[in-house]
């Protein structure tokens, strides 16, 4: 397969700690600059990007990346060429994996390399293999099964529930886990209305004035079993009093916090001392071993219709002939644009 010689890439120009990311204009901190395109080292591939997903975590990896790195980001490639050593992927093959924004990229793929459906035709929409049943997915199942260990019959809070993890947990636990009431947190009327559509008991928008109010009438006096927290900040201080005594909270997220210095109400560790609260943190690089089981689950429960999948389950932003618009597209995620996973089309 040929390849073109050139390709742009956006680098990180300096790092961001605390504070706003800029996306464009001369304090941006991404330059776009174009690299050569070269053949793929003997372990390596050499990939199309063909959709990036956009991820808050992508802000935590800019507080501590080196300088003048192309910017990491997880994404699907079309494989354009392999190294002599490379077994696991193919010419021709979609893979998922953490690849950069680029046009076109050559790396030595990791462990968490996957080709999609096994280098057979889709089944599903290629965006599905970045949202319900990629990492989006995998955080979700992970959260309620493994951290919450949530039980039919239980009761569960979930902030950041209208984007591309919290909309699967509303739903997984709703439809399949059995949950006896879902409340759902996110920051418009539209988003609350759209989960109250799809699996979500209750919808309250953090935004609102009465939001404290509305979480509690919402939750009633018993309290949540559980909460899955995407958020942080002064959302997680609001669900607290929310909670039964020694309900369970997994810590996925903490997207109010990724860019603030704010620090929060310090009474949150009084509630969950008085509460009994189990507060628990989790990524998904603890459990990669999980991953198949996950696949084949969510591959049945998408097919019979238990998880649906949708408008409202992604966002998805066409950059093809306008990689320019990566960074902008990206930082959409800390002002509520997206519904669902967020998805950055650069490639047919
Ligand atoms: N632990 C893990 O292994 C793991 C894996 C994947 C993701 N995560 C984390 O899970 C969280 C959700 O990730 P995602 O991919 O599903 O992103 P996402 O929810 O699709 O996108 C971010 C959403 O967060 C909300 N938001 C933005 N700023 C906010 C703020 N200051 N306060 C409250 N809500 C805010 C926005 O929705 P509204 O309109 O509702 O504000 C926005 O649409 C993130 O914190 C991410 O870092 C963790």
């Amino acid at each position: 397969m040929s390849y073109p010689t050139s390709s742009k890439v956006f680098v990180l120009n300096r790092l961001i700690e605390d504070g706003g990311v800029q996306v464009s204009g001369p304090s941006s901190h991404f330059t776009l600059t174009t690299c050569a395109v070269t053949p793929p080292s003997p372990n390596g591939i050499l990939v199309q990007l063909v959709a990036l997903s956009n991820d808050p975590g992508n802000r935590l990896w800019m507080r501590s990346a080196g300088e003048a790195e192309p910017v990491r980001a997880y994404g699907i490639g079309r494989v354009l060429a392999v190294g002599e050593n490379v077994k696991k992927a193919k010419v021709g093959d979609l893979v998922f994996d953490q690849l950069a924004w680029a046009e076109y990229y050559a790396y030595e793929p990791t462990g968490s390399m996957r080709v999609l459906n096994g280098g057979h035709p889709l089944e599903l929409p290629l965006s599905t293999y970045l949202g319900v049943l990629g990492l989006s997915g995998f955080t979700a199942y992970l959260g309620l099964k493994f951290v919450l260990d949530f039980k039919p019959g239980q009761s569960l809070i979930v902030s950041g529930a209208a984007g591309s993890v919290g909309h699967v947990v509303v739903q997984y636990a709703k439809n399949v886990l059995g949950a006896s009431k879902v409340i759902a947190i996110a920051g418009s009327r539209e988003k609350c209305a759209w989960l109250e559509k799809h699996g979500a008991d209750r919808a309250v928008n953090y935004k609102s004035s009465e939001f404290a109010k509305e979480l509690a009438e919402a939750a009633g006096p018993e309290g949540a079993d559980a909460f899955f927290d995407n958020v942080a900040g002064s959302v997680f201080d609001a669900v607290l009093p929310n909670m039964k005594p020694h309900g369970k909270i997994a810590l996925c997220g903490a997207i109010a916090q990724y860019n603030s210095k704010e620090t929060y109400n310090a009474d949150a560790l009084m509630v969950i001392l008085m509460r009994r609260l189990h507060v628990i943190g989790f990524t998904c690089r603890d459990y990669t071993d999980e991953f198949p089981a996950f696949e084949k689950e969510f591959t049945e429960v998408i097919k019979s219709g238990k998880l649906w999948i949708g408008e409202g389950t992604e966002t998805v932003v066409d950059l093809r002939g306008r990689f320019e618009g990566v960074p902008e597209t990206w930082e959409g995620l800390f002002h509520g644009k997206n519904n669902g996973k967020l998805i950055s089309v650069l490639a047919d």
